[in-house]
């Protein structure tokens, strides 16, 4: 069959619901030196090394993606800076910046870095996303199990003085952190960070108390409105949260809710995992193998014409619900998977 080049008109990747795809989130890796509660058991059994895309695949998927039309780009796990050589990978993506790629950036536990954040803003990353719930070191260590909260403030500050702007996403988990919910918001904002609520999500075989654990982010405003003066603001990153202002400190908080709202009729991305499989949703399992495209030849072509196929496959929205009844996770993978 012969086959063209493709022509700047259809470069760009548009859903069946004319949504353009402009975001792509890498996991580079399922392994994390954490194990919080609702992302992985303490006995998680992961991915054999050969499984994995090489950096060099990584690194060559994403600039197909770039060639057709991502933007921006956010690289996951796991915990993606506890893969080994991961610097490589962004200092070949920083070159992409300017070139298509507008945003380079990264969600990470904060273990690290204390050791990588000055890299990283010389790569030409200029906001990160640190996920963390609790100022409590007791409590961080039962949300983690094996992480350190030192470590995670200590990686925080190297990173704010490397110039990085800091957005902290929080798991809001009823019973475990709703009373640090103000404290948490008062301590990011003096500290100049945007701070963002995301839903605790039925992800892998989490326990049945992870329901309980549910918090309807309609009620941490509420919550939050009992302290500070909050008013919509219309901040957008790309990502899905929205934004609301505190008057009190003049600081943004962001509310993530794919249970209670439904985000997807604006959603522009999609998801990378660190075995090449492309998922459309992440409320969704259907997802296309990339890495066979990707290994079948060395020329793009395979591999964009697959992920033309998958655009085409990107569902209208997911379907998360909670059951209380059934413990049953509404999609069986894990978030170290996908990537949050
Ligand atoms: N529900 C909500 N957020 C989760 N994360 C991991 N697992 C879950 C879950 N089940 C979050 C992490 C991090 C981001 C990458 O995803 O806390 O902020
Ligand atoms: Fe690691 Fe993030 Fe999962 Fe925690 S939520 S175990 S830090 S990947």
């Amino acid at each position: 069959m012969a086959v063209g080049p493709k022509s700047a008109a259809d470069l760009s990747m548009i859903d069946p619901f004319g949504r353009a795809v402009s975001y792509l989130r890498v996991s580079v890796t399922d392994r994390c030196d954490f194990r919080c509660v609702y992302c992985m058991s303490e006995d998680m059994a992961f991915l054999p090394k050969k499984d994995l895309l090489t950096l060099e695949e990584l690194d060559r998927l994403c600039s197909v993606f770039i060639n057709k039309g991502v933007k921006k780009l956010r690289i996951t796990g796991g915990e993606p800076l506890v893969r080994r050589d991961i610097m490589t990978l962004f200092h070949s993506l920083s070159k992409k910046l300017g070139n298509g790629l507008e945003e380079l950036t990264l969600t990470t536990n904060g273990s690290q870095l204390e050791r990588y954040a000055h890299e990283l803003a010389a790569c030409g990353i200029k906001r990160i996303n640190v996920s963390l719930d609790t100022l409590d070191a007791a409590k961080f260590k039962s949300i983690t199990r094996w992480g350190d909260l030192d470590r995670v403030l200590a990686g925080i500050k190297a990173a704010q003085k490397a110039g990085l702007s800091i957005k902290i996403n929080a798991v809001a988990l009823k019973g475990v952190n709703d009373t640090e919910i103000e404290p948490l918001v008062r301590w990011a904002h003096e500290d100049g960070m945007d701070i963002t609520f995301i839903e605790v999500m039925p992800m892998g075989d989490i326990e049945p108390d992870r329901f309980d654990q549910y918090w309807p982010l309609t009620e941490v405003k509420d919550h939050l409105s009992k302290s500070f003066t909050l008013s919509d603001i219309d901040y957008q990153t790309g990502g899905p949260a929205r934004y609301v202002r505190a008057r009190e400190t003049g600081g943004r908080i962001g509310f993530i809710t794919p249970l209670t709202h439904n985000f997807c009729e604006s959603c522009n991305r999609v998801r990378l995992t660190c075995t090449g499989m492309l998922y459309m949703c992440l409320g969704q399992d259907d997802s296309a193998d990339l890495r066979a495209a990707l290994r079948a030849s060395t020329d793009n072509h395979l591999v964009s014409q697959a992920i033309d196929n998958a655009i085409l496959r990107k569902p209208k929205g997911h379907d998360f619900v909670i059951e209380r009844t059934h413990s049953r996770p509404a999609v069986t993978r894990h978030m170290s998977v996908t990537g949050g």
